[in-house]
């Protein structure tokens, strides 16, 4: 099962539009087995639409991707029994407990029974949400159906996650768990592609950034290579990001507001 080739999901002149809206630009990239790959840009700049692309869920306008060894035209099922998705904004079913739908999402990707009764117990335990298990979705907050949703997508032991936004809603002791927790599964190999606009959390969680603009990648590279890319010696990643997005005039526009 585990997955050939050399890179976990290579990418080679993926492009989408939507109408006259270019989504994501011609984008080449490859990511290690075992690698944090940060998506980093503004609003609307595709990382959403990347994602989506590396799934399966959205077909590229043109362009050519192998996920985990796999051609993504030959075998789109076989990816998504191997990949673990956080989207943006999670819809879950509202109207089960939290403990059912996990043990829906279990037996939706074959897990047996007493692994799939071991691994909630353990993942509802470590994001503090025992005790709540069996309250309906509809009464959770925002960070708890967000923790359902990061639960529901580490079930199955994926090979590669796909997180949209993953710290979205979660409070900071949940935000460390699940960073610690893609460390610890990207030193067994998993990889990891998440996306983010905020910049600390890039640079705290990880390997590579690939920062974006306009469907385009910028730059990409760890900070150290980032920082070069910029010229911006010693800098942290918010100058480096103002500086390669040509954004670098928005510190003078809050300066002027706060005058
Ligand atoms: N289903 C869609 N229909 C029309 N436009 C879309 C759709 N999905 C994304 N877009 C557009 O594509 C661009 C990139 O969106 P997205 O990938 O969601 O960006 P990000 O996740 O970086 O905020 C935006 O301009 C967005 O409005
Ligand atoms: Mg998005």
């Amino acid at each position: 099962m585990v997955a050939t080739g050399e890179y976990a999901a290579e990418l080679r002149g993926i492009a989408k539009r939507y109408a006259d809206i270019v989504a994501v630009d011609y984008i080449d990239l490859d990511i290690k087995y075992g690698e944090i790959l940060g998506l980093l840009g503004p609003n609307g700049s595709g990382k959403s639409t990347t994602l989506k692309i590396i799934l399966g869920l959205v077909k590229p306008d043109s362009g050519s991707m192998k996920v985990l060894g796999i051609n993504a035209e030959e075998d789109p099922v076989a990816i998504k029994r191997l990949v673990g998705y956080v989207p943006e904004s999670p819809r879950l079913y509202e109207f089960l407990t939290g403990l059912e739908y996990l043990d829906f999402t279990g037996d939706i990707y074959g897990i047996n029974a007493s692994d799939k009764k071991t691994r909630i117990e353990e993942y509802l335990e470590a994001l503090d949400l025992e005790g709540r298990e069996g309250d309906m979705i509809s009464s959770y907050s925002q960070g708890m159906k967000q923790k359902i949703a990061l639960i529901s997508a580490f079930l199955h032991k994926p090979k590669l996650l796909i997180l949209d936004e993953p710290l979205n809603a979660l409070d900071p002791k949940s935000a460390r768990i699940v960073k610690d927790l893609l460390r610890e599964l990207a030193a067994k190999g998993v990889t990891a592609i998440l996306s983010t606009h905020v910049l600390e959390i890039a640079q705290a969680m990880c390997d590579r950034i690939a920062i974006l603009y306009e469907g385009r990648i910028l730059a990409l590279g760890n900070m150290e290579e980032l920082r070069k890319k910029a010229q911006l010696p010693g800098s942290n990643l918010e100058d480096v990001f103002l500086k390669l997005t040509g954004t670098g005039a928005i510190k003078e526009i809050v300066e002027a507001l706060l005058k």
